[in-house]
């Protein structure tokens, strides 16, 4: 038996397309994450900021339907960003200067990916991590994402990614996080 086409496509989709398609971009990010359907307002206003970063890329995975069934986007991270001076400081308390430096000068930060349940387990998630980081010019990426097991980690562990920050507690999240990297391109 021979396996079935896959029905999605992906491409990679600008700024103004996806803020035209922003509640629908969230509401798979809930749904996806399993969060309460409130987290949409707070995250609006901070996906809406960093699709103003540099070297902003976003990815989707569009149903039969064109329904949004995946995303992924990511941009270059930078001195003065939240997320890059958190790193900074976790990194700093287990690595030489040379090491934090290696990591934290020239990334790209892959800030979400996901895919609707339904759609998981089908290497949707792998494609769409794939294409993302084709267009990418910077010499690494970094993502964060909670301790495992999940698919999250079975995903990133299958293309590559290699431990930076382990057990880290992000300000304001109680759930421990690891930060994973990998030179580009992949
Ligand atoms: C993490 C996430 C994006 C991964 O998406 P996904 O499409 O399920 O993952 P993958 O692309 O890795 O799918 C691979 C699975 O499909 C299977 N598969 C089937 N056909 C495949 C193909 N042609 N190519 C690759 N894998 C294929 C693989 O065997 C693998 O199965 P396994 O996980 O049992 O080993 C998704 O699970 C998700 O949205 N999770 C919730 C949100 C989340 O945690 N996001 C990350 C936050 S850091």
């Amino acid at each position: 038996m021979t396996a079935s086409p896959r029905l999605e496509r992906i491409v990679e989709i600008t700024a103004s397309e996806l803020n035209e398609r922003l509640g629908e971009a969230l509401a798979l990010y809930v749904t996806a994450m399993n969060y309460p359907p409130a987290t949409v307002e707070q995250r609006a206003p901070m996906w809406l900021a960093h699709m103003m970063r540099e070297d902003w890329r976003c990815v989707v995975a569009l149903g039969e339907h064109d329904e949004l069934v995946g995303i992924g986007y990511g941009y270059r991270g930078a001195a003065g960003q939240w997320w890059h001076e958190q790193v900074r400081r976790g990194l700093m308390q287990v690595s030489p200067p040379a090491v934090v430096d290696s990591w934290l000068t020239d990334y790209f930060e892959l800030t979400e990916l996901h895919v609707l349940p339904r759609a998981q387990g089908r290497g949707l998630g792998e494609e769409l991590l794939r294409r993302l980081l084709e267009g990418v010019r910077s010499s690494c990426v970094l993502l964060s994402t909670p301790e495992g097991p999940s698919k999250a980690w079975k995903l990133y562990r299958r293309v590559g990614f290699e431990d930076v920050l382990r057990h880290y507690q992000f300000t304001g999240d109680p759930r421990p996080f690891a930060v994973l990297g990998r030179k580009l391109p992949v």
